[in-house]
């Protein structure tokens, strides 16, 4: 099945909106006639204005790095996804490890958040993978079962039209270590069973899975030659904007 790919860029808590422009100088020429695949840039909140400004009319998309599953409240510090859709993003990512790491992020919380994001127009982006004890201990395919089945909990086939997996595994993230097109495409395949078995095999089909973790120019085309892997999430290496262009077009 022929999937069309999405290159996403995951700046995390990098540059300022000044940098944000500087960056869209560069990189919007390098990728200006680029149809072949998706391309989407989800930078710090306070870019998200001067990044909107900067790709209008252009092939280039733009995401935020988190959300709130509420509509309003009194939630200090968050932003819900109308806010999102109300400033012009298209995508957000849910649940990247970080999250899970650092901020208390759960697979609770992660489903809470795609099924909000879902009765809107948001692409939502769900981040999931094993940290390397867990590799190491032989648990991969059982931690990422239980990231899917928790993420798609009560969740419809018919809701779940806009979904994207980005699997990430968090011994690659940021740590240079990539991991084999094969290790991806064997964990591709069991999220794409996941998703078989909650939302039917041709919802499984049209998933589209993207790979993340020290993807750089120079393993690109090597992670994009594999059929199961559907694109890229891509964070230091996309704050380059020759190196996320090399990527786009790998
Ligand atoms: P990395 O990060 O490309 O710097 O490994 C990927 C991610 O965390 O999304």
């Amino acid at each position: 099945m022929q999937r069309k790919k999405l290159m996403a860029a995951n700046w995390k808590m990098y540059k300022t909106p000044d940098e944000t422009r500087g960056f869209f100088t560069i990189f919007l020429p390098l990728v200006r006639d680029h149809d072949r695949d998706e391309i989407v840039v989800c930078p710090p909140y306070v870019d998200l204005a001067t990044a909107l400004e900067s790709v209008r009319g252009s092939n280039i998309a733009v995401g935020a790095q988190n959300v709130h599953w509420g509509k309003e409240g009194a939630f200090t510090g968050e932003i819900s996804p109308t806010m999102l859709l109300a400033v012009g993003c298209t995508h957000v990512i849910i649940g990247h490890s970080e999250r899970r790491q650092y901020f208390g992020e759960t697979d609770d919380t992660v489903n809470l958040k795609l099924k909000a994001v879902l009765e809107t127009s948001l692409t939502p982006i769900v981040c999931v993978g094993e940290v390397l004890e867990e590799r190491e201990a032989g648990l991969t395919e059982d931690v990422l079962r239980r990231q899917c089945t928790r993420a798609f909990y009560k969740i419809s086939a018919k809701k779940a039209t806009k979904l994207v997996i980005a699997y990430e595994p968090v011994w690659a993230i940021g740590t240079g270590k990539t991991a084999t097109p094969q290790i991806a495409s064997e964990a591709h395949r069991l999220i794409r069973s996941e998703a078989a078995k909650t939302f039917g095999q041709e919802f499984a089909d049209r998933l589209r899975i993207l790979y993340g973790g020290s993807v750089k120019p120079e393993n690109a085309k090597a992670l994009m030659s594999e059929d199961e892997l559907d694109g890229a999430l891509v964070g230091g290496a996309s704050l380059d904007p020759k190196s996320f262009a090399a990527i786009v077009k790998y």
